[in-house]
Order: C-alpha cells, then structure tokens, then sequence
C-alpha cells in the first residue's frame, strides 16, 4: 500500500522542512494566481480594470496567470508532495539537503522573477514558455538540481522495489527538463529579449511539441503520481489494480509525445503530421481513463467513506474532471471538431474542467492529507471547512466551465454562420456581445473557487499552528448490514 509505513520507516529522520516550506508557497500562489486570474476574467467584462496602466493590461496579466497557477501553485505543489512520497515510499530520507532547500529557493526565485518580469512586459511570446532567457537559466539550474535530489533518493531507497507514484513523478521530472531545455534554446540580443533557436512551421511545431507535453507531464503525470500516493492513503486501502497502474504509466508517456500536433490544425504544419497529432489524441483516451478507473475503483468496498470524508470528495471528484477533460481533449483533437472549437472559448472551458476540476482538486486533497501529517497530528482544524470548501469549488468549476462550453459553441457557431448568399451573418462584435453574460457566470465561478481557496488557506493555518481541531471528522463507520442498496452506494 501507498505509503505504508512500516516502523523501520517511522524511525527515519525525513526531511519535511522543505515539504513545509513548498506546501506552504503553494497556497500563496494559488492565492495570488487565482487573484489574477479572477481579475483578468473582470476585465474581459470591464477593460477599462487595466486604468490604462500597461502592466495591469489583458496581455500581460494573461501570462502571468498561466505561470503563477501551472508553474508556481502547480510547481510547487508537486515538487512538495514528491518529496513527501519519494522519502515514504523508499523509506530514507531526501539526499543533499543543502540541494533540497536550494531548488525551494530556487523555484521561488524564478517565481518573482516572472511576476516581475511578464507585468513590464518581457516575454519571450511562446505560451507557457515567455519567461526570458536568464530566467529560463535558472529553471534549467533548480530542475537538474531537482532531479538529482529526487533520483538520488530513489538510489538510496531501502525498499526493493520503486512504487508507481514515483514514476510518473520521475517521468514528469525528466520529461519537463528535456522539453524545456530544447523549447527555451534561443539566441539572446540582450538582458531582456533573445530570438527562438527556430524558425517558421518548425518553431511551431517545437513550441508545441512543449506546450502538449507541458500538459501532458506537469499537469497530468506529475498530479497522476499525487493521485497514486494520496488515494490509497486516504481512503485506507491499496491502489485497485497495480499491474494497470503499470500499462497506465507506460501507455500514457508513450503516447504523450506524438500528440502536440492537434494544436496547430489547419496551419502551415504538414497535413500528415496534423493527423497523426490527432490519431495519437485520440488513442490517448484510453490509458487516461485506465487510470481514472484505477484512482476510482481504489474506493471500492470503501464508498460509505465518500458520504463522510469530505477529503475523499476532493479526490474523487478530481478524477471525474479528470475523465471528462480527457475525453473532450480527444474529441477537440478531431480537425472537423477543432474547426469549430479552436480561437473559441470551448478551448478556455476545456483548459478550466482539467485545470481546475483535475489540478486544483487532487492538489487540494493531497494538500489536506499532507497537512496535518506536517505537523503530526490527525486531522486538519476543521472537517466542516474542508466541506464547505469542497462545495465553492465544485460549484465554481460547473459554473465556469458550463459558461465556457456554450460561450464556445456559440461563438464558433456565430462565426461560420452564413446566408443563401454565401456572406456571413454575423459580425465579430455581435459575438462578443452575445459572449459578455457568459463571462459574468465565469467570473461568479472563479471568485466561488478563489473564495474556497481563502477558506483553505485559514483551515490549513489554524492546523500548522497548532489549533484544536473543533469537529473532529465523523468516526468513518461502513453500513449497516441491513443497509439498502442505495445508501451504501452514496
Ligand atoms: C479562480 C480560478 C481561475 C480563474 C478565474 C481563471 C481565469 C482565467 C482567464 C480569464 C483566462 C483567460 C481566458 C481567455 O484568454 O479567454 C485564463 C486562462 C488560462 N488559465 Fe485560468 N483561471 C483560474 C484558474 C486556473 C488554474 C488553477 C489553472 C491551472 C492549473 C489555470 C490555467 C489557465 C491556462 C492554461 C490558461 C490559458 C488557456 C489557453 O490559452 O487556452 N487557470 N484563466
Ligand atoms: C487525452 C487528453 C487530452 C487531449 C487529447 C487534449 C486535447 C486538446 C486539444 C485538441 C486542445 C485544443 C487545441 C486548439 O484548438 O488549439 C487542447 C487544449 C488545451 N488543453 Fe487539452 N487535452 C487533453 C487533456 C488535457 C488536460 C487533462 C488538461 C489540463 C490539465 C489540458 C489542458 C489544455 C490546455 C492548457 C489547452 C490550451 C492550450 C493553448 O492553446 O494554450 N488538456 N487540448
């Protein structure tokens, strides 16, 4: 099982000071992202948020959000909780804890070097790649020192075998430093501006190639190796199936790679190579929700815990966004779906139902496991709180996605909508017009599940610190045997 600690473990001195420090910065950040992101979602409603300042400007509050929640709240989290995992799982403590601490302070320098840089507007303008070349340095320098730390406790582990969670952490990690390293070559002219390595279609389809992998291996292998260590361990009971653990794994990072393609339909990108992104999209749907299923079916036996333990919540319904993400990815990939839902807000929904459904809740799970475990005591400071958080978000993420799934489908179909005559029945602006009450349910979703993340932030306080816990979650009783059949499956 997950984690199981036997007590040749528990006499392991670990190294949790830096799993603090991380789990710590990754509420901050989900702060500060969120924040921005509820503030760029305003002004898509009122422009005129941005008071004319270049720097509170659309262009370059945008990037900045998509770095502070993938790179810093997500960054941080999953460099976190693989320290947590790796040390439990192979039984030893991290090596080097002078590296350990330095790829903390790393990454949090890089951090405030891109909320500091992409506002005053240097950016190298590949998505999820902007930061200028210094700072890609710097990402270069703490994630080799990651990999060290993390391999080299694999190295040294006392179990003989290495556990499932860590190598979809290892892939991730590996992975991230290869698509990085090759993505970010660039030649620079200057502190502050450098020019791409390379040119035209093929710039594209190397961006890309980084930019599906990005989503692929950090946010999805790297939270997959999160959902492997935290679901067993909450929920008591050993993972459904190790061996489809496995095919998962291997299927899932093979097929990965080939799919980057399905971001650059009807370009100058070869035809062959657009369809072979959608083919390997399409294929993709299977390993994905074999591990889904996997994550799911852990609660067998065990789905009373589901009607108490608002943690299960979290996790549980993190698969299921996880499930429909994956499914409406393969489906977008198809190039007669893609023409209608790309440049739409279909993508903007889509990005949302993984990144907030799948990313935000198992990390926020994961986080509630971990937390009180930091500072050794059994339960967070308030289980209701846990609730009470688990329903702004799952409320913020329907709103916001639904919102954008229609807002999508409309706009594309606005867009190709013509008359007998050929000629197009709509203008842009009609469109956007059409768009601005759907941005409104968007931005009332977004503050729902920032206003859950506040409430989180105060629940985890008042657990570091020490406070009582004030209802201690329900003793977690299964069913009476007389129980219907309908109540045990709550
Ligand atoms: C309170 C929560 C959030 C709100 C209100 C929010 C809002 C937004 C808005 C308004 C945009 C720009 C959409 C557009 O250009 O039309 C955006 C883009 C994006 N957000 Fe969020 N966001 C939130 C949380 C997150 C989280 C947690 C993640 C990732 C873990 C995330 C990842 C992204 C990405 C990747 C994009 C770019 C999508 C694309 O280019 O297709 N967001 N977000
Ligand atoms: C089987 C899995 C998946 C497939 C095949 C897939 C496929 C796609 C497709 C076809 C697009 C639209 C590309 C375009 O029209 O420009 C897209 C966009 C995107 N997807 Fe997925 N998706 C999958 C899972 C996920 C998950 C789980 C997440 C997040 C956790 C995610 C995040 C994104 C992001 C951030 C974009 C926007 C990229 C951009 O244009 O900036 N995807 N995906």
């Amino acid at each position: 099982m997950a984690g199981n600690e036997t007590p040749a473990a528990a006499a392991v001195n670990y190294n949790d000071r830096v799993v603090l420090q991380f789990t710590i910065m990754t509420l901050v950040w989900a702060v500060v992202g969120m924040g921005v992101g509820v503030f760029i979602a305003a002004e898509l409603i009122w422009p005129g948020l941005s008071m004319n300042l270049p720097w509170l400007s659309y262009g370059r509050l945008r990037p900045l959000h998509t770095n502070a929640v993938i790179f810093a709240f997500g960054g941080s989290a999953l460099i976190g909780t693989s320290y947590w995992v790796v040390q439990r799982t192979c039984q030893t403590r991290l090596v080097f804890d002078k590296l350990a601490a330095f790829t903390f302070w790393g990454w949090q320098a890089v951090i405030v070097g891109a909320a500091i840089s992409l506002p005053l507007g240097y950016t190298q303008a590949k998505e999820y790649a902007e930061l200028e070349w210094p700072l890609d340095l710097l990402i270069a320098l703490v994630w080799v020192s990651y990999a060290v730390v993390f391999f080299g406790t694999i190295m040294r582990r006392k179990t003989p075998h290495i556990y499932v969670a860590n190598w979809f952490y290892g892939s991730f990690i590996l992975t991230v430093a290869i698509l990085h390293i090759v993505n970010s070559a660039a030649i620079p002219v200057s502190l502050t501006k450098s020019y791409s390595a390379y040119g035209g279609a093929v710039d594209a389809m190397v961006q890309w190639w980084y930019g599906h992998n990005a989503v692929g291996f950090f946010l999805t292998a790297g939270f997959l190796g999160m959902m492997y260590y935290f679901i067993p361990k909450q929920v008591g009971k050993p993972i459904y199936s190790y061996r489809l653990s496995i095919v998962h794994f291997w299927a899932l990072i093979s097929i990965y790679m080939w799919a980057g393609p399905h971001h650059l339909h009807y370009t100058a990108l070869p035809d062959w190579v657009q369809s072979l992104g959608m083919v390997f999209s399409l294929i993709l749907l299977a390993p994905s929700w074999g591990g889904m299923i996997n994550g799911i079916m852990t609660l067998s036996g065990a789905w009373h815990k589901l009607r108490t333990d608002p943690i299960i919540k979290f996790l549980i319904v993190s698969l299921s966004f996880y499930g429909m993400s994956t499914f409406e990815g393969p489906m977008m990939s198809i190039k007669t779906v893609n023409a209608l839902s790309h440049y739409t807000d279909w993508t903007i929904g889509h990005v949302h139902s993984g990144a907030l459904g799948w990313v935000g809740m198992i990390t926020m799970g994961s986080l509630y496991v971990l937390i009180p475990r930091l500072v050794n005591r059994e339960s967070m400071y308030s289980t209701r709180l846990i609730e009470i958080h688990f329903w702004l978000t799952t409320l913020g993420v329907v709103l916001y996605i639904a919102a954008m799934w229609v807002a999508g489908v409309m706009q594309g179909l606005m867009w190709r909508a013509t008359d007998e005559n050929g000629i197009l029945v709509y203008s842009f602006i009609e469109s956007l017009n059409a768009t601005y009450p759907f941005y409104a349910v968007r931005l009332a979703g977004g503050v729902l599940y920032l206003t859950g993340i506040l409430v989180m932030v105060y629940n985890s306080y008042k657990t570091l610190m020490g406070a009582p816990a004030i209802d201690l979650p329900q003793p977690d009783q299964p069913p009476a045997p007389n129980a219907s059949t309908a109540e045990v499956q709550t």
